[in-house]
């Protein structure tokens, strides 16, 4: 049975389990710095503003629903993702959290590298002047067009997935009169504590190959006779919205012990290896993600360490975090269009979007926080879920939320961390139109990526 499967019948929402939803906060009008971007505050008026910008003026201009994007955060966090690690590091931006040409530009600017994963985010990258070398290219089955064009852009590393991958980068590298640079990625044996959906580095899943009976150390053996290749390391990543750093020990310990065998066996010391991404981000007030200097600072003493018990130099290390740079940059604004209390039970509010810009809450059961942001309220809170208006039951946006009880239709709430894999992830959905990116910096703010059109869906359906 699924894992979020119920019997069919008449109970639905109707009953809470005990615990399913903790206290209303003390104050319901606190926008708690902790999920919420930077330079959010609320203003004399008790509006949300971002970038000095109120709710209410942005909506006027760029309606809603409309992603809001804070600029300075999204590049505070590259700073600082870039600072923590060091000219020893590499880090790599997961363009699949979110990626738009401004996106790239940010990146570029702030001195980070991108992670791709499709021909769509390669071209999205190099339109915007990503140099190419500053490229990752990854994908459990990239197509040959996809290889055929990263290795003519000249990308820094193309990572290989499988045994099939392996000789496929060789021979269209080869065609092309080139050696491309790649890292193998291996699947650990980790079970990250996370999402079954999300976690990626156990053995039961799609990505990587196994280090586990010897696979990995053959795909190296194959690697290196290929001339079209030069193997310069190998990545590992776990999983999504993780906290502990205890996943990521064992992982680096065993991608050590793989160069260890790969200089035992070949005399090749290799030189790189990427730890991936999947750091976690606040979404409620209950989580507690750490600093990337924290971050930073373990994984590398973790390395450092292992390589001296191996006798192997300290290889270069990247790391790839999407969600941490981008997750907590944006909120999602939506007008309130229906209040349904229902009495015992929690009131439904309705908003103006739904699954097809949030898609996490019914596919990981993720939580969310949320605000009423165009006033202040001095009213009870009340148990809400917040849904959308989609013709599905699971269309939630935000489970179980307090708000003030004189929430109305009209009224604006906000979800705020919602800059990671909400856009890149929306869908069409009952032909929903996907939102707007609005970035907002200083006063001033510019549609990124502008909203979808009825002309645009029209556009596609050639009749
Ligand atoms: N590197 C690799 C090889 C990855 O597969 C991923 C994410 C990342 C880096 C970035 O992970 P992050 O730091 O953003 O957690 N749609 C899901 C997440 C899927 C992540 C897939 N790979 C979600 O909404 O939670």
């Amino acid at each position: 049975m699924s894992r979020s499967a119920h019997p069919a019948g008449p109970r639905h929402a109707d009953v809470l389990p005990e615990g399913h939803y903790s206290a209303p906060p003390a104050d319901l009008n606190r926008l708690d710095p902790k999920v919420w971007s930077r330079t959010v505050e609320r203003d004399e008026q008790g509006q949300l503003t971002v970038g000095g910008l109120s709710v209410t003026r942005l909506r006027e201009e760029f309606g809603t629903p409309a992603y809001f994007l804070d600029e300075d955060d999204f590049r505070a966090r590259c700073r600082a993702w870039a600072d923590a690690f060091g000219k020893d590091a590499d880090v790599f931006y997961a363009g699949k959290a979110f990626l738009s040409r401004a996106v790239v530009r940010w990146l570029k600017e702030e001195g980070l590298n991108l992670d791709v994963c499709s021909g769509g985010e390669l071209s999205t990258a190099l339109s915007a002047g990503m140099p190419a070398e500053r490229i990752a290219f990854h994908g459990n089955n990239k197509s040959t067009d996809e290889i055929h064009r990263a290795v003519e852009a000249g990308v820094g590393r193309i990572v290989l997935d499988s045994f099939q991958e392996i000789v496929r980068v060789a021979h269209i590298a080869q065609s092309l009169g080139k050696r491309q640079r790649v890292q193998i990625r291996v699947t650990v044996g980790v079970e990250a504590h996370t999402h079954e959906f999300i976690a990626t580095a156990h053995e039961d899943q799609k990505f990587g190959i196994a280090l586990a009976g010897g696979q990995a150390a053959e795909a190296v053996r194959r690697a290196l006779t290929l001339d079209g290749l030069e193997l310069i390391g190998i990545h590992s990543h776990i999983g999504s919205q993780i906290f502990d750093m205890a996943g990521f020990e064992v992982s680096a310990r065993r991608v050590v012990q793989l160069l260890a065998e790969v200089r035992d066996e070949h005399g090749v010391e290799l030189p790189e290896i990427d730890l991936g991404g999947g750091l976690g981000i606040a979404y409620t007030s209950d989580d507690d993600p750490r600093e990337p200097h924290h971050i930073a600072k373990a994984l590398t003493e973790i390395v450092s360490r292992e390589c001296e018990a191996a006798g192997l130099r300290t290889p270069r290390i990247s790391v790839e975090p999407g969600r941490a740079i981008v997750g907590p940059t944006a909120f999602t604004l939506y007008e309130v269009g229906t209040v349904k209390p229902l009495e015992g039970l929690r009131t439904y509010v309705s908003v103006d979007g739904g699954m097809s810009d949030n898609i996490r809450t019914a596919l990981y059961d993720a939580e969310y926080s949320v605000a009423l942001v165009s006033r202040t309220s001095d009213a009870e809170p009340m148990l809400t879920r917040v849904v959308g208006k989609h013709c599905e039951s699971g269309d939630i946006v935000v489970r179980d939320a307090f708000l003030p009880a004189d929430l109305a239709p009209g009224d604006l709430i906000a979800v705020p961390a919602t800059g990671a894999y909400c856009r890149s992830m929306a869908s069409n959905y009952n032909h929903a139109l996907r939102p707007p990116v609005v970035a907002v910096q200083d006063g001033e703010a510019r549609v990124i990526v502008r909203r979808e059109t009825e002309e645009d869906l029209l556009r596609l359906d050639v009749g």
